[in-house]
């Protein structure tokens, strides 16, 4: 039975349309079975994937996508499941009927941060409306910088609103920038790459979570 994962945050801009993709690359790389739905109006997973089909062709992208019904979510998700190893669900920024939805229907929540302060105070009115729903909630920091006193004190920050982090890191990296405009993940280019690695251990940890 597939999973039903979901990268949500109200924070804009804090790495779920990028973690979406790169997963969802990662792991139909990997010969899972992957399906996304992109669930913002923004519909910049949506550009991804037709920017995808253009690079690829008619290569088969081992990645289908499905349109976001927030009124039907939960019914149409039961039907895809069983095809699918992983469902992803790219979030919009906000915490509204379509964000709750999607909480309600996800099995696993990730939360992507970046580790400022103003992005946690964005952040912690997230993750309490998902501690309200009971979900398994994981934090996922992005654009970690080397060495930044400051992210330490943001870890702290969270683990003090109960929040869980996962222990695998993505670090700001121009490539992440780059392959998304071209509808490409960062495995697409090298397995070994630093950025790969990252996005390695993310996908890892996930997995051996459930
Ligand atoms: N680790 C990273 N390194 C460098 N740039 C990044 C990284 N993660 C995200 N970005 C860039 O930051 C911007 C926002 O990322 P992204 O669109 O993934 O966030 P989002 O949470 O989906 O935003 P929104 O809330 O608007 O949907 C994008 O331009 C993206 O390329
Ligand atoms: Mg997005």
């Amino acid at each position: 039975m597939g999973k039903i994962i979901s990268f949500a945050n109200q924070k804009g801009g804090s790495g779920k349309t990028t973690l979406s993709a790169n997963l969802a690359v990662l792991w139909a790389n990997s010969d899972y079975k992957v399906a996304v739905i992109d669930a913002d109006a923004q519909k910049s997973l949506t550009y991804w994937l037709d920017a995808r089909k253009k690079y690829y062709g008619e290569e088969p992208m081992g990645i289908d996508s499905y349109a976001f019904d927030p009124r039907n979510l939960k019914e149409d998700l039961k039907k895809i499941k069983r095809k699918y190893n992983f469902i992803i669900i790219d979030s919009p920024p906000s915490i509204t009927f379509e964000t709750i939805q999607i909480v309600k229907s996800s099995d696993y929540i990730f939360v992507p941060v970046q580790p400022s302060p103003l992005d946690l105070m964005a952040t912690i009115p997230f993750l309490n409306v998902a501690k309200e729903e009971r979900k398994k909630t994981t934090v996922i920091l992005n654009r970690v910088m080397p060495r930044a006193k400051l992210t330490e004190a943001m870890i702290m920050r969270l683990r003090y609103a109960g929040a869980k982090i996962a222990r695998s890191r993505v670090s700001g990296k121009i490539i992440y920038a780059e392959t998304f405009s071209v509808g490409r993940g960062v495995v697409d280019i090298s397995v070994t790459s630093d950025a790969s690695k990252e996005i390695i251990n993310v996908g890892n940890e996930i997995v051996r979570n459930f």
